[in-house]
């Protein structure tokens, strides 16, 4: 079945760039709709890897030899593809493992200095685990207030609530750009201003945005942001944090370590200047440098073409869904309001039970609180089933996955 955006986007022959996709599971095709929790690599990028271990495997910015240059020049290389990738300069990105350690490295840096008691600090009832959990341990260890934005009952985020508990005391607000379970998008431009008036950072957790979308940090004007590569068709093991440069300045490191210093005493050591004063130890050299050949590959096909080809698949998924009785989209219908994380209810039927059922016919989809226990408890749904598509799904999957999910639903509607 063909898209109106074949010109743009070729999914059959970008498929092609995934060896993953052609694996059996259960003797059928496999069909991955599990894209939120992590994306499949695409040849390059796992060539990228054998390639750094096989050709230049050296440590970064330790050594002059031929292996050691090389490798560091690739390593930066990488920053400056992420760095140009989000619209930020190269100094402005540090890498770390993942988005929950970009947070936690905040969190710790920043949050340890700049948070006092009676502070306060905002999250969003949407956050995933990874923005929630570090803002709330860090306020009791300060004393400061935790304050938890609601979200609406067309599962957007409230806005009018966030300026209700926005006030001269709050120091942060950690808010993440696409929610994993609803899908939706938030006004992170509005949020910052807000938070700006009362001289509040922001902190941005595009996991979810980053893959799918197109992000201009200077014009988002957020103070931090933080995405993982594995989401973005990267390997595991590597994350960024985004900082404005003056921010970062002032930081203060986060691990000690080799590479981050310009002098160490007996008594005391100096910090180098950022990024390198945020990345302490021997650096995930091949996954940075996996990341900038992610990067090249997303650019080779367009982020507003994924973006476009991701709102045309997902809106025929959402009117097929909207067709099945008894089942609740928990999330934005709107398909201009959400990305492709879409979490569905079935009532009286365990999304667990439907997994299982949909794991026999070959369909990979994520089933449980997705790390957003608040969230789930707020919504008072025990657990959701979330379909996650990415640019490589097709039409024809979705209509796989729909006659499937419609079986699994009739096999547990005969014992109700
Ligand atoms: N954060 C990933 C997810 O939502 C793991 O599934």
């Amino acid at each position: 079945m063909n898209t109106t955006l074949d010109k743009k986007l070729d999914v059959y022959k970008i498929r092609e760039d995934f060896p993953v996709l052609k694996v059996k599971v259960n003797n059928k095709d496999l069909v991955y709709f599990d894209n939120a929790a992590t994306s499949q690599k695409p040849k390059v990028v796992i060539d990228s890897i054998v390639n750094y271990y096989q050709e230049y495997n050296s440590n970064v910015h330790r050594t002059g030899h031929y292996l050691g240059t090389k490798a560091s020049i690739e390593y930066e290389n990488s920053r400056q593809k992420v760095a140009q990738f989000i619209n930020a300069k190269s100094n402005e990105i540090i890498f770390t493992s993942n988005a929950t350690e970009s947070i936690n490295l905040v969190a710790y840096s920043w949050g340890k200095e700049n948070i006092l008691e009676n502070d306060e600090i905002i999250v969003s009832i949407a956050e995933h685990h990874s923005n929630f959990i570090p803002w709330q341990q860090l306020a009791k260890e300060k004393k400061a207030k935790f304050k938890v934005i609601n979200i609406t009952q067309d599962y957007e985020l409230d806005l009018e609530h966030y300026k209700k508990l926005i006030s001269e005391k709050t120091k942060i607000v950690a808010i993440t750009m696409m929610s994993n379970v609803l899908g939706t998008i938030t006004p992170i431009k509005e949020i910052v201003n807000i938070a700006h008036n009362y001289n509040a950072k922001v902190i941005v957790d595009a996991s979810q945005s980053a893959p799918q979308m197109k992000i201009d940090v200077k014009d988002l004007n957020c103070d931090f942001l933080v995405f993982t590569g594995h989401k973005i068709c990267a390997p595991t093991g590597i994350g960024i944090l985004y900082a404005k440069e003056e921010i970062l300045n002032d930081m203060k490191p986060f691990l000690y370590g080799g590479g981050m210093i310009t002098t160490v005493n007996i008594n005391d050591s100096e910090w180098e200047k950022p990024p390198q004063r945020f990345e302490a130890g021997t650096p995930k050299i091949a996954q940075a440098i996996a990341l900038g050949k992610a990067i090249d590959y997303i650019n080779s096909i367009g982020i507003d073409n994924i973006r476009d080809y991701e709102k045309e698949i997902n809106s025929y998924l959402i009117n097929k869904l909207l067709e099945i009785e008894n089942l609740k989209i928990i999330g934005p219908t709107d398909i201009n309001k959400r990305g492709s994380a879409i979490s569905i209810f079935v009532n009286k039927i365990h999304s667990h039970d439907l997994g299982t059922i949909l794991d026999e016919f070959g369909i990979a989809v994520r089933v449980g609180h997705h790390c957003a226990i608040p969230l789930h408890n707020y919504l008072k749904i025990p657990h959701t089933l979330r379909i996650s598509t990415y640019f490589y799904n097709t039409k024809e999957e979705i209509d796989y996955f729909i006659k499937s999910l419609n079986k699994a639903i009739n096999m547990f509607r005969k014992f109700l």
